[in-house]
């Protein structure tokens, strides 16, 4: 994963580096480090943990220069120490690096050979290595970057500055992401546009096995086969101060808090007139099959529309995690979708299970938070959640907006192929619609939630069960408390806990149970009451009537407003959220920035 950083500026870079590292912390934040080049000289400084650990260093040991490269890291190879953190140096090279070099260890073995040992256990130092082997046989920095390149396999984002060159970088890029900033006499070089925002919004985004020459005056492109490449300079729109913690703790909260305006935006931004407005080529009143392909939280949000694609619009319907389906050479009929979703749109294995289904599927779909992904310029259709900047590592308005966005092509789905009429159409729209005011309904139930998180922040092992559309968010629930809180957690659908999870329940184990009061209400109770009858905890998440029923013997019932079945997983999704969030808060674990876990994952 991690965050690269590049700038040729006009005044100090230690500081725009830092700065820029900062909005890049989401990438990783296991060790940081900056390198820049000041009177002809290479120097670098690096710190273990996070950023801040860097600042301080700097204001003891600062960094002077007006040209510099910066990293922050998610460990893949070594430890996070200071010796494998980035830059990583060799001679006349630092070099920083996103993504793996797949055929490090033969290249060691090569350069060893050369008498070019590594001194640090990470695959990166390799290539700082070949840079200098090639320069120390005369090569020019930019000769020597080129021959490095085609001796690399595998996913990267690269970055590199020399000695004695105080205006080149040399960027490219092989899978990750990696997008030149141009400024007023100034170039930047960045894993995303964020990183960039404040400097810059005019964005040049590096194709596929692009690399660059990056001075002051501009940048030269060239493509894998070596050749001269236009690439466009685009205006971005991107509001810095959306990145900001707005008086919250946590962004984690803020974003929690911020559900009913984003969604309320990404459901104006689709409805219109009644109607569903949606791209023409979307037409699914005679396809055989949707392939829904994601990791992580954005893998459940697949798993609950897939019920609503069934059920709505009677339309077969597989849902996949990426690094399975990619690998798995799964038959796609041609007359189908394949729809991809991911809050980053630049996640690995969802990318590269992208590229496994073009030209097998009719068209490529992605539902996806940052317009600008690669996910997003790689599809036929990109549809915007519009959640706005997502910073808390763990998801929680993307999956929301997500789950609106899903619900409203499984709804147009369901129109287009005979099974939604007008005025049914126009009911779910309607109650769509009133979604947001339900989420600030149960948003202010926020401190009876905060006290249950407490108790259960005590316990070593949470179960989370839901039947029907709630299984999927049973899942979600359980993933969002083991990221953030660290508490072992698990989610089963409430028919099988007879099948092996039972034997688990004692009076240790608080139970969470999704449980609207809908068709399926009768069942999961029968399920609670077998988890009650061995003495479970029981935490009932339902609503009024549910809670009327079924409240009697529960360790504690949280109530949320009555709502149709359809939208329950949208809703009920916040208390899941902020359950973890506050059982985090209760064990003071890192919320924002959650152990071994980074929040774009541009490594497979
Ligand atoms: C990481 C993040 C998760 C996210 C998953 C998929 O694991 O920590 O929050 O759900 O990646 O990311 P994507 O950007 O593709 O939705």
């Amino acid at each position: 994963m991690c965050g690269i950083v590049g700038v040729l500026g006009h005044n100090e870079v230690a500081p725009i580096l830092v700065e820029a590292l900062k909005r890049l912390e989401y990438r990783g934040y296991d060790s940081a480090g900056i390198a820049t080049v000041n009177r002809g000289r290479l120097d670098r400084r690096r710190a273990v943990g996070k950023l801040v650990n860097l600042s301080d260093l700097l204001v003891h040991e600062p960094l002077a220069g007006k040209a510099g490269i910066g990293h922050t890291r998610w460990a893949t190879h070594g430890a996070a120490t200071v010796i494998n953190a980035h830059p990583h140096r060799s001679g006349p090279v630092a070099v920083v690096h996103n993504g793996i070099i797949e055929n490090f260890r033969e290249l060691r073995a090569e350069l060893a050979e050369k008498g070019l040992a590594c001194e640090t256990e990470t695959d990166t130092e390799t290539v700082a290595l070949l840079v200098r082997h090639h320069m120390d046989q005369g090569l020019s920095p930019r000769d020597a970057a080129r021959e490095t390149l085609k001796q690399l396999d595998g996913a990267f984002a690269l970055l590199f500055l020399f000695d004695g060159e105080e205006d080149l970088m040399i960027a490219a890029r092989k899978g990750s992401p990696l997008a030149i900033g141009h400024g007023q006499g100034e170039m930047f070089v960045g894993s995303d546009a964020i990183a960039l925002a404040p400097m810059t919004d005019r964005i040049t985004y590096l194709e596929e096995g692009d690399y660059a020459f990056v001075t002051r005056a501009g940048v030269e492109i060239f493509d894998a086969a070596g050749r001269r490449a236009n690439r466009d300079v685009q205006k971005i729109q991107l509001d810095a101060t959306r990145i900001e913690k707005a008086g919250y703790k946590h962004f984690m909260a803020k974003e929690i808090a911020e559900q009913p305006i984003v969604l309320a935006d990404a459901i104006k931004h689709y409805c219109r007139g009644g109607k569903i407005n949606l791209p023409e080529e979307l037409d699914f009143a005679t396809l055989d099959r949707l392939t829904l392909v994601a990791c992580g939280t954005a893998s459940y949000a697949c798993m609950t529309a897939k019920y609503w694609f069934e059920s709505l619009a009677g339309l077969n319907c597989e849902v996949d995690i990426a690094s399975e389906f990619r690998y798995r050479e799964p038959p796609l009929p041609q007359n189908s979708f394949a729809i991809f979703v991911s809050q980053s749109g630049e996640t690995a294995d969802t990318l590269a299970a992208l590229r496994y289904a073009r030209d097998k599927v009719a068209k490529i779909v992605s539902v996806v938070n940052v317009a600008t992904s690669s996910i997003a310029r790689e599809s036929d259709i990109a549809l915007p959640i519009l959640a706005g900047v997502e910073v808390g590592v763990a998801s929680t308005k993307a999956f929301t907006c997500q789950l609106a966005v899903l619900l409203l092509l499984a709804l147009e789905a369901g129109r287009q192929r005979g099974r939604i009429d007008d005025a049914a159409l126009a009911e779910h729209l309607k109650a769509l619609a009133s979604l947001p005011g339900l989420m600030n309904q149960t948003l202010t139930r926020e401190p009876t939630i905060a006290a249950t998180a407490a108790a259960i922040a005590e316990a070593q092992d949470v179960l989370f069960l839901g039947r029907g559309a709630m299984f999927p968010l049973a899942l979600e629930g359980a993933l969002k408390l083991k990221e953030i809180s660290y508490i072992h957690a698990e989610g089963y659908a409430s028919g099988e806990l007879k099948h092996g999870p039972i034997a688990l329940i004692d009076k240790a184990v608080p139970v969470i149970v999704l449980a609207p009061r809908d068709a399926l209400f009768d069942k999961t109770v029968s399920n609670m009451q077998e988890v009650m009858a061995r003495h479970g905890k029981v935490v009932l998440i339902t609503d009024a009537k549910g809670a009327d029923e079924a409240s009697y013997g529960t360790w504690k019932t949280l109530t949320l407003p009555e709502l149709p079945a359809l939208l329950a997983p949208i809703l009920y999704a916040l208390p899941a959220q902020l359950l973890a969030y506050h059982a985090a808060v209760a064990k003071g674990t890192d919320v924002d920035q959650p152990r071994n876990l980074a929040k774009s994952v541009t490594v497979e």
